[in-house]
């Protein structure tokens, strides 16, 4: 794989590592359509991706039974081998959202496991489980199988689904834009009534819910209850929420906002992260949470950008400083997310 130089992995490392270094203090960050390199590409569909995401779990660790796949500093010709999940969806000419399903990527290939499949959300712990929001309620992944089973009593048309880091506790946003709690193995549900006509949530790493509304605003709701995240721009035309990078901030959550990014924080308040998307660079979907290895959905195409390469290959005097500035965060992210292996080649 081709080491991705310049601009791209400034951004990525800035988006990882919070604020730019002081010396950048005032230099903002244009990601432009350069970003999106064909080397990247690991995936190209026919449909938009809406969505991504990177277990963050046994999914991507202890099924690996190539203990040879250390990853060798002396080559660059690395495979990454993840497994993620992502979903695809079109509008059709009334404006409506037409599924097109929920795919799981694994050994390289493609497969759809969900038709009507729309979000995914997963451990952040030792177990093997992701669970997916879909039309007619909650499923789980199975592993063994490839394929998605039925999880639980939920029957609602759902949009969104998150998870908290460790047990068996999912938060779920229906079409309807009423959020639950489900818990209990899929069996018992309790409407969270302060979160109000939500559109997207996501969780942090804390466990906070930041969500937002009709109006475009964001709010979060944390154990002191809901509130709205000042600093933000009043009329903006689109925002997107992102799951937060592993090694960000404990509670706050990427947000972007027209073409801006913006971290928003639990307790209220929000940071212009001096990065902007030209309009037609701006992904259709985000997982970052990997931290070292992050995916971005453009174009019906989905872009590997692999900082593990990246971090240990020569590397530029910028990122140099910025990785030994940070050497002990980029370890425990390393360990944390998920290992670089070898792909098996037929
Ligand atoms: C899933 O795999 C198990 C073996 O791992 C098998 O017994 C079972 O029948 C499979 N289920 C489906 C629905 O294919
Ligand atoms: C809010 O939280 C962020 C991140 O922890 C912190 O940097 C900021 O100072 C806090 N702001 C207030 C007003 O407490």
């Amino acid at each position: 794989m081709k080491i991705f130089l310049s601009l791209t992995v400034l951004s990525l490392v800035g988006l990882a590592f919070g604020a730019p270094t002081s010396s950048e203090e005032d230099e903002v960050l244009v990601i432009t359509k350069d970003f999106f390199s064909k080397d990247s590409i690991i995936y190209s569909g026919k449909h938009e991706i809406v969505n991504l995401m990177v277990p963050l779990n046994g999914l991507n660790h202890e099924n690996d039974n190539d203990h040879s796949s250390e990853y060798n500093p002396n080559s660059n010709e690395i495979d990454l081998n993840i497994l993620l999940f992502f979903v695809e969806a079109d509008v059709d000419s009334n404006g409506n959202r037409v599924d097109r399903g929920l795919y799981v990527m694994r050994n390289g290939k493609a497969t759809k496991i969900l038709e009507h499949g729309r979000d995914a959300a997963a451990s952040r712990d030792d177990s093997n489980l992701a669970f997916f929001g879909a039309k007619d309620g909650i499923y789980v992944y199975d592993y063994a199988n490839n394929s998605a089973n039925k999880y639980g009593t939920v029957d609602y048309s759902i949009i969104g689904i998150g998870k908290e880091d460790t047990g068996d506790v999912i938060y779920i946003l229906t079409e309807n834009h009423e959020m639950f709690k489900v818990s209990k193995g899929g069996m018992r549900k309790e409407k969270i009534n302060d979160v109000v006509d939500a559109r997207q949530f996501v969780l942090d790493l804390s466990n906070n819910i930041y969500f937002y509304a009709d109006d475009k605003q964001a709010y979060v709701r944390t154990i002191n209850g809901v509130k709205k995240v000042e600093g933000l721009p009043q009329n903006p035309s689109s925002v997107t929420l992102i799951k937060p990078p592993v090694l960000m901030y404990e509670d706050a959550v990427p947000f972007v906002v027209d073409n801006r990014l913006y971290f928003i924080f639990a307790n209220g308040t929000s940071e212009y992260f001096k990065t902007i998307f030209e309009p037609k660079a701006k992904p259709s979907a985000y997982a970052p949470d990997g931290f070292l290895i992050q995916y971005y959905a453009y174009n019906n195409k989905i872009y590997e950008f692999n900082l593990i390469a990246k971090f240990y290959d020569h590397v530029t005097s910028y990122l140099d400083t910025l990785i030994y500035d940070n050497m002990d965060k980029i370890q425990s992210a390393a360990n944390k997310s998920p290992r670089p292996r070898q792909r098996q080649r037929v």
